[in-house]
């Protein structure tokens, strides 16, 4: 019996093989019933606290969502208009909000603020984004793949670009506790964290997973089952990396050639937001200075009959909701 009652949800890392298969499971239930119209309103009466220290368009909506969804109610503390982080420390705000709320969402810099967070808070705090790991989105992609190929284990995936930030590494993790082959397409130097990939390797041994990191684009995506990229440049770094990220991850970008090598049914997945075109302020702003009219993804791949992209990004919801049920009901 899968018991995670007042269990935070910090990182993958965190959660046994048989806990996340449990937590997907009630996201496809929870999906049925929101598409069959079947009220599902379990957590009627309670309250949480969104922290959002970055921007969101679907971590934000999901949660805000859902939370209506299960009956809940939603306060969302953006990056201005509280007292957190310029006159209140994280420890006081996590212990006047656990005296209001019944879960505290979290999203922000480094991992250690949300763990701080769950030490001085007396009820659930999940983490919705941090520098080092993303895990509501892979409960989303875990779902998306799973839908898509009726099962995970074995499954080959291949993330392209920026392979140590909070995407590529919960990837690693995602994969290794779910029996799936990760494989990364990266420089060198975007390679994951040595600790972590240790880590990684430890639990593959346990799931019949694998991890392999390579440079050369061709062979990491030749005939691989899901290919996933992220932005080069995340939230919290600063503009200015951008012309070194340019030249370090423009091999890395999936496109055509890139699909083609893959299998015939590879499917493509991106967290979002994502730079297919220049129809954004910075998409402009990158082509104005540097000339690119795409960056990790071409728009042909980001709109190709392969994409899932959009229902990836519906599954947030249905995921996050189950992380909300099991750990508040
Ligand atoms: N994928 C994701 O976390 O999107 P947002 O930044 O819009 O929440
Ligand atoms: N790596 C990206 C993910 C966005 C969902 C970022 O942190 O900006």
């Amino acid at each position: 019996m899968v018991d995670l009652r007042g269990k935070d949800f910090l990182k993958l890392l965190d959660f046994t093989p048989k806990e996340i298969e449990h937590l997907l499971k009630v996201a496809a239930t929870l999906k049925k019933q929101k598409k069959n119209n079947e009220s599902h309103r379990y957590l009627k009466g309670k309250q949480v606290a969104l922290i959002f220290e970055k921007d969101s368009t679907r971590t934000r909506c999901a949660f805000e969502a859902g939370a209506v969804d299960l009956g809940m109610q939603a306060t969302y503390i953006g990056p201005t208009g509280s007292q957190l982080g310029k006159k209140e420390t994280i420890a006081d705000t996590a212990r006047v909000l656990c005296r209001m709320y019944d879960g505290i969402e979290y999203r922000g810099f480094d991992q250690t603020i949300v763990e701080d967070l769950a030490k001085y808070s007396s009820v659930p705090v999940w983490n919705g984004l941090t520098n080092e790991f993303h895990p509501t989105q892979m409960l989303a992609d875990a779902l998306t793949i799973k839908e898509e190929f009726g099962s995970l284990k074995g499954k080959t995936l291949c993330f392209c670009g920026d392979a140590r930030n909070n995407v590529g590494n919960s990837l690693m993790v995602m994969c290794s506790k779910l029996g799936m082959n990760f494989v990364c397409a990266a420089p060198k130097e975007l390679f994951p964290n040595e600790e972590l990939v240790r880590e990684c390797e430890a639990i593959c041994k346990e799931t019949g997973a694998s991890i392999r990191l390579e440079t050369d684009i061709m062979k990491a995506t030749k005939d691989v089952d899901v290919l996933y990229t992220d932005v080069w440049v995340s939230m919290g770094e600063p503009m200015e990396l951008w012309e070194k990220r340019i030249s370090q991850l423009k091999d890395y970008q999936v496109n055509k050639k890139v699909l083609n090598n893959a299998k015939d049914n590879v499917i493509f997945l991106h967290c979002l937001p994502s730079f297919h075109n220049i129809d954004t302020t910075i998409g402009k702003e990158i082509y104005e200075k540097f000339g690119l009219t795409e960056m990790e993804v071409t728009d042909e791949v980001f709109e190709s009959s392969h994409s899932r992209v959009f229902e990836e990004a519906e599954n947030r919801m249905h995921t996050i909701k189950a992380v909300m049920l099991e750990t508040l009901k």
